[in-house]
């Protein structure tokens, strides 16, 4: 079946895309409004788009009633903010984070999470995440009535030391981290269940055909 997407509402074009593009990692992004304020909330359009230089890129949808979401109007407004991860054990405070709550509202206290000091941004880090990318704003692209694609260039990267198994080779204890990503609707997806397949090279690739 084909859905050609002009020709169809955006909720169900909507679904269609969220129901095929998983798993999906999940961004919790911190941002300061122009007053300083926290606010907290999940992005799970979201991902590593480049490392020289270093960048991730955020999908934030329009707001009905609100216009921008908070996360988008305060990296629009203050260029910064911070991209913290989800471990399993804080999906549940990671879900409070994603309410709709007015502008200026603290989800981070909501939660019961802590704040913790950046050291190259203002909005702060999730303390209780084990791990915080620092970021400004590379540029953000306005794609739609109040949607915006935020490209963020990390300046630093916090990883918990217990994750960290060689720091100068950049290790780290990927299982450990027991990160969740977004399914479809509200499933979610444990990054427990991984198979390996090493990559081929030309050269090999040759010789066994
Ligand atoms: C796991 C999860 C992932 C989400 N991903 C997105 C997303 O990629 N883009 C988006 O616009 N909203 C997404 N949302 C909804 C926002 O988190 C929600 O609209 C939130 O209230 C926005 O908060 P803010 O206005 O403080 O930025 C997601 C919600 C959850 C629970």
């Amino acid at each position: 079946m084909r859905f050609d997407l002009d020709k169809i509402d955006t909720a169900v074009a909507y679904k269609l895309m969220a129901a095929t593009v998983v798993p999906r990692p999940i961004g919790w992004v911190t941002t300061l409004d122009r007053e300083g304020r926290i606010n907290a909330a999940p992005y799970s359009f979201f991902n590593v788009m480049g490392t020289e230089p270093p960048v991730v890129a955020l999908g934030i949808l329009g707001d009905a009633q609100r216009g921008f979401k908070d996360s988008a109007r305060n990296i629009l407004d203050t260029g910064e903010f911070v991209v913290n991860l989800v471990p399993e054990a804080l999906a549940p405070q990671m879900n409070v984070t994603a309410v709709d709550a007015p502008p200026g509202v603290d989800e981070l206290e909501l939660a019961g999470l802590t704040p913790a000091l950046s050291a190259h941004v203002k909005p702060p880090r999730i303390a209780e995440s084990p791990v915080s990318f620092e970021c400004v704003n590379h540029s953000t692209v306005v794609t739609g009535p109040h949607q915006a694609l935020v490209v963020g260039r990390v300046l630093a990267i916090h990883i918990a030391d217990a994750f960290v198994k060689d720091a100068a080779r950049g290790h780290v204890d990927t299982p450990g981290l027991n990160l969740v990503g977004r399914g479809f609707g509200a499933t979610y997806i444990r990054s427990q269940d991984t198979f390996e397949m090493p990559r081929p090279t030309w050269a090999t690739f040759k010789r066994s055909s």
